[in-house]
């Protein structure tokens, strides 16, 4: 079930976009009290079985709790698939996905198997997507401050680009390149000096950045020519990402006309036009889609006579829809006047977005997937610290009980990939289900695991 199909759904933000909140933060806080989970914030599967229960690829998620243990995160992999297909039906070979934002053996290969690339911006990444079994040509390096040991691995597993954020890059590579290696054909991070409409931690784009060449102070030229002077560097192409969550469509159009008089005047035959689709979250918030946003790319890049081969790079859009986090409620703790707290088994350990970010996550029971929330409560986890929430204004069905499985939807991205094992928690495990079959691609971590590095 998807979108409007789904009861409850009433979602009427515009489709245009818009950002989550008006000082271009997240949103905190979910739709009105009472109104039952918007279902379009379910990944494609979910459904609704004869009890009320909800089901993601023909698994019961209460099954899977029993199975598996909570916390746990269900990945459905029609959903992935679907967004994979999405994107290299727009992209082609141009289609990279962000492993950031979801990595693991299990993700490298179905990424690679539905025809994306992948974007490694470490060596562990690295490290994963080829233990997948992804040969090197059909991967790309990102990173603001590669190191030697980074760019050599890249060279040696014969990546197909690296996309090069500084000038000590370029001088690294040329090192390897003196040395006899063949460096991969490197795109220059070009800085627009847009200001995309998102969490500032997450904006990229902007001059004052950590990140790549700037435009306006002249890097980005001197960029393309000490390259240019490099031996054994090949200078192929540009690339910008202006930021993360980014709901505007308007954002992205700003990126491409700052970019195109460069990109016309270098005349490279690459621009990779980055990642950084916005996903929706909560109640009101409606994403572009990969289509749109892929065809509102494109469109602008014609209408600025950019001719250069164009890529993107999503990671969010590809997966946070897709996953949904189940907990077990252990304690709920009214405090009459002030409010009513919730805490589960996992917190900021599973997932650091609304301590980092503020984000704002809808919470439902899956044993009612399609019941009224009328009980405002704080979704709050397990570890030492006031800040530890999942949920800061959510709302539950009044019957909820201690025992109860509760979920939070949109969890796919930068979730398991920033969890840590903070205060020892163990790290959860992960599942994809399809067709009525689960299979387990991370395991829990165990108490074994905590000392396994310990001398
Ligand atoms: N390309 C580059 C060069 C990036 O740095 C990123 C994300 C992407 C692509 C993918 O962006 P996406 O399509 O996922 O928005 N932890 C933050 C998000 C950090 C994004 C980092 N770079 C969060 O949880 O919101």
């Amino acid at each position: 079930m998807s979108g409007s199909d789904g009861p409850g759904t009433s979602d009427t933000s515009d489709a245009s976009g818009t950002p989550s909140a008006a000082d271009g933060s997240e949103a905190s806080s979910p739709g009105p009290s009472g109104s039952a989970l918007p279902f379009h914030l379910l990944p494609e599967t979910a459904a609704v079985d004869g009890d009320g229960q909800l089901t993601i690829g023909g698994c019961n998620l209460l099954d899977l709790a029993a199975e598996f243990g909570t916390p746990l995160f269900v990945y459905d992999e029609t959903h992935l698939r679907n967004r994979c297909r999405e994107a290299v039906a727009a992209f082609g070979d141009g289609a990279t996905y962000a492993t950031k934002a979801f990595l693991c053996t299990a993700m490298a290969e179905l990424v690679h198997s539905e025809g994306m690339r992948l974007d490694v911006a470490t060596l562990g990444e690295l490290h994963v997507a080829r233990h997948a079994g992804v040969p090197g040509h059909r991967m790309i390096m990102h990173g603001n401050n590669k190191s030697m040991v980074e760019l050599r691995a890249a060279a040696e597993a014969g990546l197909h680009r690296i996309v090069v954020d500084c000038f000590e890059e370029i001088d690294r590579l040329a090192a390897l390149a003196a040395e006899g290696l063949k460096v991969p054909s490197i795109l220059l991070r070009v800085t627009p000096g847009v200001e995309a409409h998102t969490h500032e931690f997450i904006r990229t784009g902007q001059d004052d950045s950590k990140f790549g060449f700037g435009l306006r102070s002249g890097d980005a030229r001197r960029a393309v020519e000490w390259a240019n002077e490099a031996a054994g560097v090949e200078l192929v192409g540009l690339h910008c990402h202006i930021g993360s969550q980014v709901f505007r469509a308007e954002s992205f159009f700003e990126a491409v006309e700052v970019m195109a008089p460069f990109v016309n005047e270098c005349g490279l035959p690459e621009l990779s036009l980055g990642g950084g689709l916005g996903v929706a979250y909560v109640e009101g918030e409606e994403s572009l889609g990969i289509a749109a946003w892929s065809a509102a790319i494109r469109k602008a890049a014609v209408t600025h006579g950019i001719t250069a081969e164009l890529g993107i790079e999503p990671g969010r859009a590809i997966a946070a829809a897709a996953a949904v986090t189940l907990y077990e409620v252990g304690v709920i703790k009214k405090i009459p006047g002030i409010r009513t707290y919730v805490a589960v088994d996992g917190g900021m350990s599973d997932n650091p977005r609304p301590v980092l970010y503020g984000s704002g996550y809808e919470t439902f029971l899956p044993r009612a997937v399609a019941a009224e929330r009328s009980e405002r409560v704080r979704v709050v986890g397990k570890h030492c610290e006031s800040g530890d929430l999942l949920v800061a204004e959510g709302s539950v069905p009044a019957d909820l009980v201690v025992g109860d499985i509760l979920a939070t939807p949109v969890t796919g991205a930068y979730g398991h990939s920033m969890g840590s094992n903070y205060q020892k928690v163990l790290r959860p495990p992960v599942v994809f289900v399809a067709d009525g079959q689960v299979r387990q691609v991370v395991r829990r971590e165990t108490l074994d695991d905590l000392v396994a590095r310990d001398g």
